[in-house]
């Protein structure tokens, strides 16, 4: 077991890719906190582990620093101390957007591309852009970042060890033109964690990055069939990836397996991107 003992926090646990991290690091015997906005969602995650006492839903809006000390002076009372944390918590799209729109145009553009006659239709994602729509991609990727790491690493400073992994994504590395702002927060997210990782590797604390490709997820279900079609297309692998690949990831750099990485990114992506 590579996580045997140790205590881990994972954000936005209750779907998708925090899910399937918080499953693989109980079934490696971790004790789970299992974030998420939505506690219903948390609980479920916890209730199935193969084992559900090793896990702990905790609710907090992670880009409210206010929540996440809350949630941190529970995780101490209850745990004492932190090893692990995965700040994972996202969205791929904020209220108050027109996601169908934007996707429509994007589809459109992918018919003139290949009817041969050049492009017309414009995305024009950055121009519409709310004040709100920014902040809140940023606040929610970003901002829950720095909040969950800086209340992570004041437990992890006491007993010099730990390791923490964030979740980018290929959006920071190639630029993905329908989400300029989760771009910039991930690409932000990258950033960070070669700072951090600088910063406290003195103190046998690791920070890394993941930066999946597309991963079958609910976040990503409701991509149209040809923008689908067009991301499978730009995949060598031929298929989005799962979950599990993205977990198997974070186990590899939050357990001992990954004890020489500190302020690297790992792209679990089919080849999509090869940079
Ligand atoms: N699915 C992909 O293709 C893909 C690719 C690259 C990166 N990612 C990143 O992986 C992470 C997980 O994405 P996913 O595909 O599993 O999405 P998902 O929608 O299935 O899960 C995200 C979870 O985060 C929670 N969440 C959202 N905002 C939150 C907040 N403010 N505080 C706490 N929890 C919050 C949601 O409730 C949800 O349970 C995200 O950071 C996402 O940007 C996903």
């Amino acid at each position: 077991m590579k996580l045997e003992g140790r205590i881990a926090l994972v954000t936005g646990g209750g779907s998708g890719i925090g899910r399937a991290i918080a499953h693989l690091f109980a079934d490696e015997g971790a004790l789970v906190v299992v974030n998420d906005v939505r506690l219903e969602a948390a609980e479920k995650t916890v209730k199935e582990m193969r084992d559900p006492g090793r896990g702990r839903a905790l609710q907090a809006d992670v880009a409210d620093s206010g929540q996440v000390r809350t949630m941190f002076v529970a995780l101490e009372r209850e745990f004492g101390a932190l090893d692990v944390l995965v700040n994972n918590a996202g969205v791929a799209t904020t209220s108050g957007e027109d996601r169908e729109a934007i996707a429509k145009r994007a589809e459109t553009r992918i018919m003139e591309t290949l009817g041969g006659q050049g492009v017309e239709t414009h995305l024009d994602v950055t121009q519409h852009l709310s004040d709100e729509a920014w902040r809140r991609m940023l606040a929610v990727h970003l901002d829950g970042t720095f909040f969950c790491t800086r209340e992570a690493l004041r437990l992890m400073s006491r007993r010099n060890r730990g390791a923490i992994v964030n979740i980018s994504s290929v959006a920071a590395l190639m630029g993905l033109e329908t989400v300029p702002h989760y771009s910039a927060a991930k690409g932000a997210i990258l950033s960070f964690t070669r700072a951090v990782a600088r910063e406290v590797a003195s103190r046998g604390i690791r920070v890394n990055a993941i930066c999946p490709g597309f991963i079958d997820t609910p976040m990503t279900q409701p991509m149209p069939p040809l923008l689908r079609a067009a991301a499978l297309a730009r995949t060598p692998l031929g298929r989005n990836g799962e979950p599990r690949e993205v977990a198997a990831t974070a186990l590899f750099l939050a357990s001992d397996d990954g004890s020489f990485f500190t302020g690297q990114w790992l792209s679990p992506n089919g080849g999509l991107f090869t940079g």
